[in-house]
């Protein structure tokens, strides 16, 4: 099995669609019930060995860097508090500072630009990219379960998508398939549902070869006028080559309102200590609705 052990977070988009909350908090910050987006990205990371982490963000992203570095202030206080409960919560967003880095994006040129500033961080070894907007509730990490079927090619998430959403995606043509690992021999950038080679659209979870750093080198802007990362794995298809892979999992696009509003629904209704207040709150709620006629 190859090791990964570097990942790369883009977090550097501006985040329109969570306007006019995106104008002082970047998206990755929004909460999940009380976690960060971007904690359980790191923490899908890890569970997938991987002990190094690259963010790639816009100018002035101090709430990251406030939010992984240590609060010995608050620290202190909960433990001369006695709140040992509250103290490891917190101890366990610290990053040692070795392991961790910030990369700007002056502009945000699109996922492809974003992941090629990370040429000189990675060097020459595989890497991981997760975006925090998407985010996946699975029994076992999904970075995990790629780097345990990745070989010599990229590999990419990917979801079966209902028709009528298939065109916002990127979507995979499949030459062949063999148990949850597809071997593609395309890749097509939000295709109208009649033209989609298939219905698996790709998730925001990447295992990249560093041959993409020179795919990426001069590649000019695709779709929305931006660099691409999936042009760019595109045209290695014939040169590395890419695999696709159909998690286990369920992917929620915290990046729309109304994705993010269902992961909150259901990993409230997951932990223990909320499911039951929760649960019955819901249900008075939709007993206050009215019955449609
Ligand atoms: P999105 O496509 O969700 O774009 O980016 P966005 O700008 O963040 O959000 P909207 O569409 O305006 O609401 C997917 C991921 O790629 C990162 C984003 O931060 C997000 O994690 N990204 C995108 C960059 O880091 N740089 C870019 O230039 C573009």
């Amino acid at each position: 099995m190859t090791r990964i052990r570097k990942a790369v977070f883009p977090v550097a988009g501006l985040g329109t669609r969570f306007l006019p909350a995106t104008k002082s908090v970047t998206k990755e910050m929004l909460p999940l019930i009380d976690r960060p987006l971007i904690q359980y990205a790191v923490d899908e990371a890890r569970a997938a060995g991987i002990d190094e982490f690259i963010f790639i963000t816009s100018t002035g992203q101090s709430a990251l860097e406030t939010y992984f570095g240590r609060n010995s202030g608050l620290e202190r206080k909960l433990k001369d508090g006695g709140k040992t409960t509250l103290l490891n919560r917190l101890r366990s967003t610290n990053l040692e500072d070795e392991t961790y880095s910030f990369i700007q994006q002056d502009s945000p040129r699109g996922l492809g630009h974003a992941v090629s500033l990370a040429r000189d961080v990675v060097g020459n070894e595989p890497f991981a990219v997760i975006l925090p907007d998407d985010v996946i509730h699975a029994q076992r990490s999904v970075l995990a379960q790629m780097v345990k079927n990745f070989e010599g090619s990229h590999m990419i998430a990917t979801q079966a998508v209902s028709s009528d959403r298939i065109s916002a995606y990127g979507v995979v043509d499949i030459a062949q398939k063999s148990g949850q690992v597809q071997h593609l021999r395309g890749l097509v950038e939000k295709p109208s549902a009649d033209q989609a080679p298939s219905e698996f659209g790709i998730v925001g979870r990447y295992l990249l070869q560093p041959t993409i750093f020179d795919r990426l080198d001069g590649l000019a802007p695709g779709a929305g006028n931006e660099i691409q990362l999936t042009d760019a794995i595109a045209a290695d298809i014939g040169g590395v080559g890419c695999n696709g892979f159909a998690f286990h999992g369920e992917r929620f696009d915290c990046g729309s309102v109304a994705g993010y509003l269902e992961a909150t629904t259901v990993f409230a209704l997951e932990r223990a200590e909320l499911r039951d207040g929760f649960q019955s709150m819901l249900r008075q709620r939709m007993n206050l609705l009215p019955v449609a006629a």
